[in-house]
């Protein structure tokens, strides 16, 4: 179900620049179902990414902005049953998905907490922290990072990956109308929601002002153009949850949006100007403490 935004709130989301962004995408169960759609078509990139973190067997990882909670399933197959995962969100609806996903898979060493992971108490001998999504979202990127090094044991692994969507501007093409009022629409409603629309860029900063050892840095985006590629119905969906955000702030209206047969003229102008689909590119940044 849809959201509409109290006209109050919004004025508080645009007055206050120094707070965390307003949950961009809403906080409803359609969300909840394109965060895991999102994550089939990232899985990949993420298995990838804890691989060369060094993410194995045993360890004890926390995982920050949990949402539905791929990324601590993920995390669980790569600690196997001798580890263990912790996962944390601010949402303790979402939670429960994240919870009863764990449960169905048969994870009895995943465990998910509701708070702020930056005041939540916690142990200290984690052996990785990691999150996905996650630090686009908050005020003070470097001060959060900071703190959850203070969770880790010395030699521990700190690996993000996060979306950089200011390169959309740099693929606007005179045969994609479409695609043009999509980022328009897109970067203007995370930019005004106060979300960090280059997290992906600025991770590589945020790594060394918050004193950690310098990151190793990958780059990577799915892209699409083949009749049902799953990416035209998650670009759509996602301008689902952006909606209500955006009708809040006078953006664009659902009409405008038309979202029911959004995928569908996605697909149609991907076909006609034969310019492939780029969903939001990742970064991911990993490094190790001094042990
Ligand atoms: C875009 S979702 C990503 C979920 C998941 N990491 C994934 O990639 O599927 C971001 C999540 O981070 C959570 N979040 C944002 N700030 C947080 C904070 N300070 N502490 C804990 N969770 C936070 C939000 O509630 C949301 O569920």
């Amino acid at each position: 179900m849809s959201r509409k935004f109290l006209k109050s709130e919004v004025i508080l989301i645009m007055s206050n620049h120094n707070r965390d962004a307003e949950y961009t995408m809403g906080r409803t169960e359609e969300e909840t179902q394109r965060l895991i759609e999102q994550s089939q078509l990232y899985d990949d990139v993420t298995r990838r990414f804890f691989l060369r973190s060094g993410i194995a067997k045993g360890m004890k990882v926390l995982d920050v902005g949990s949402g539905a909670g791929d990324v601590a399933l993920t995390v669980a197959e790569f600690v196997g049953p001798e580890g263990n995962v912790v996962g944390v969100d601010v949402n303790p609806d979402v939670l429960k998905t994240a919870q009863a996903r764990a449960d169905e898979a048969g994870f009895s060493n995943v465990e998910f907490l509701a708070g702020d992971v930056r005041t939540l108490e916690l142990p200290d001998d984690f052996d990785a922290v990691v999150g996905r999504l996650v630090l686009l979202y908050m005020a003070d990127p470097v001060d959060a990072l900071r703190h959850l090094a203070t969770r880790l044991r010395p030699g521990g692994i700190v690996a993000f990956q996060d979306t950089e969507l200011a390169l959309y501007r740099t693929i606007i093409h005179p045969d994609t109308p479409l695609i043009n009022q999509l980022v328009e629409w897109g970067l203007t409603v995370f930019e005004r929601s106060g979300a960090h629309l280059n997290m992906g860029m600025e991770l590589y900063r945020v790594f060394v002002e918050a004193g950690l050892p310098e990151p190793t840095l990958h780059f990577e985006a799915p892209m699409g153009g083949p009749e049902g590629w799953p990416g035209f119905e998650y670009l759509a969906n996602s301008f689902r949850s952006l909606v209500p955000l955006m009708e809040a702030y006078g953006i664009a209206t659902s009409e405008e949006v038309d979202i029911d047969t959004l995928a569908d003229r996605i697909q149609a102008e991907v076909t006609t100007s034969k310019r492939p689909l780029l969903l939001p590119p990742h970064i991911t940044a990993h490094t190790s403490l001094p042990a």
